[in-house]
Formats: C-alpha cells, structure tokens, sequence
C-alpha cells in the first residue's frame, strides 16, 4: 500500500518501539517527516536513525505526553523545526501488567492516576497542543490508538478500559468539533499485537498463555505493528478525507463474537 505524504509533518507518540516504531517507519517510507515524541530517549533516537539510514526524515523530541507542558513544547519544536504539524498519532500508552492485574476494590489508585494521565489525558494535551497549528492551517489528521478493551472492557483492567473508553468518545467529540476546521479525527481500536514485551517474562503470550489468547481470536495469529500501520496509513490518506469520527478495529475478528462453539 503506497500513499504520497511527501511534504506532510506527522507526530508519532510512543514511536520508540511497538505499534509505534510500526508507524513511523511506515509513514517516513511513504515519504512523511517523522518526528518521534517518547520518554525512551535511547530507543527514540535509534528509531530516528532507523528511519534516517533508510533514507528517510526524522526527528525525536523527548516528551512525557501526561505533562501538558511537554505536549506544548512538542508542538512548538515541531513547528520550529518543520514548519507544521499535518498528522498527529497518539499512540503513547501503558498497562499494568499480568501480575499487578485486578478488581476495581483492590486496584491501586497511583496505578488508576498514572494509567488515566499518561492513557487519556495524554492524548487531549497532545491533541490541543497540535490543534493551535492544524486549526490554523485548516487541515490535520488525527489518528487515536485506543484498543478493543474500549469497546468490550477487559476485566481486571479497569483503568486501561475506562481510559481506551474515553480516547473512543472523545475521538468522536473532537471529530464533530473539529469537522469546521478541516481536521478529521479517527481512531484505531487494535486487539492483540504482538510486541517484543507480550514476550518477555510475565508478558501476555508468555509462561503459556499464548494458545488461551488466540483460542479467542477467529485468525488465529497476534496482530503486528504493520496490520495497525496499514490502518493508521489509510486514515491519514486523502482516501480518507470523509471519513472523521469512526472506528478502525484492527483485531483479526476478536470482538466480533466468541470464536468458540458449546
Ligand atoms: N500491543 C497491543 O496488543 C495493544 C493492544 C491494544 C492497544 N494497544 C495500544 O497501542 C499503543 C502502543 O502500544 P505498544 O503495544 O506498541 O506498546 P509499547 O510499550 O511497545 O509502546 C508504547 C510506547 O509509549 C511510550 N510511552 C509510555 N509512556 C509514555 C509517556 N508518558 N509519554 C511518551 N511516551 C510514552 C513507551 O516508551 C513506548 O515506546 C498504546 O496506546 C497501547 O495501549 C496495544
């Protein structure tokens, strides 16, 4: 799938590793500037050159996005250096994982805040800081990584499922909002994707649970960063240009049903 983004600014939170790394690399090959907002300075930059050997344009900014500080300051340096900012993915996030997992009565409330601010409030500060240029200029892209957990909540997750809830919802308030200003606003909900950590100790397909996870999944495989790429690179595509305020689920048919018979 080729798309021209030749000329085109995209911010990639969380472009460091994972889903992200996916994007960037994806997006700087169909010819955008990248410009890689993470708290992971050294992975960040190693992105940045990945993309910069393979001929392409690149840029890390470090960014916490649950400071709002941060988020303006990514915004500002962005314009400084490369004149606008024409896409932003917030893709940043983080979950607990396998072992710290639980009800709502027992959950911590540090991990409720911290999941909440980096999840949820993240990509509002990131959004309003890019909108002060993409308003401006009467165009921009906006492209939401929430999750399926979103749609149909997780249990023991309650935080990662109210924040991914609310990054859904307010894709679809910005949307209308932002519809005047030529800015569309979607958002991708991916299900399982498979990222170096879903294989590390205590990782989500590790110490056996890997059948268990795709008994659930109608295709039988994890996802990858390019399947959630190749979503993100369509929403930011002219092909694209009516479409603001939807969904992509990207989760090889997971929440289409149970994937069992009995
Ligand atoms: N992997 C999956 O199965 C899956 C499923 C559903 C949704 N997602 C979502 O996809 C997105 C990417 O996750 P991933 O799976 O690639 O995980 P990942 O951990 O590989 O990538 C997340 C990136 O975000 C960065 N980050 C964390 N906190 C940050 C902060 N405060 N400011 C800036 N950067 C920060 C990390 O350094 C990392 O590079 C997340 O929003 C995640 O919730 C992933």
């Amino acid at each position: 799938m080729n798309v021209n983004l030749e000329n085109k600014v995209a911010i990639i939170t969380g472009a460091a590793g994972g889903i992200g790394r996916g994007m960037a690399l994806m997006f700087a090959q169909n010819g955008a500037t990248i410009v890689i907002a993470d708290i992971n300075e050294e992975k960040g930059r190693a992105t940045a050159a990945e993309i910069q050997a393979l001929g392409g344009k690149a840029a890390f900014i470090k960014t916490n996005v649950a400071e709002i500080a941060e988020a303006q300051a990514l915004a500002a340096q962005t314009v400084e250096q490369f004149g606008k900012i024409d896409i932003l993915i917030n893709n940043a996030g983080i979950n607990i994982g396998m072992k710290e997992r639980g009800p709502i009565h027992e959950f911590p409330d540090e991990t409720w805040l911290k999941i909440i601010q980096v999840d949820l409030d993240g990509v509002y500060y990131c959004s309003k800081a890019a909108l002060q240029n993409m308003t401006q200029n009467r165009y921009g892209k906006i492209i939401n990584i929430a999750s399926i957990a979103g749609a149909v909540p997780l249990r023991n997750q309650c935080a990662f499922t109210a924040a991914k809830g609310g990054v859904i919802q307010l894709t679809r308030a910005m949307a209308i909002e932002l519809a005047p200003y030529g800015v569309n606003v979607n958002v991708i909900l991916p299900g399982s994707i498979n990222i170096p950590a879903m294989n590390s100790s205590g990782g989500m397909y590790a110490d056996g649970r890997y059948a268990s996870i795709m008994s659930h999944i109608p295709l039988k495989r994890p996802g990858t960063p390019e399947d959630i790429a190749y979503g993100a690179l369509y929403l930011a595509s002219d092909a694209a240009s009516y479409v603001t305020g939807s969904q992509l689920v990207i989760d090889g048919g997971w929440t289409c049903g149970f994937a069992r018979d009995w």
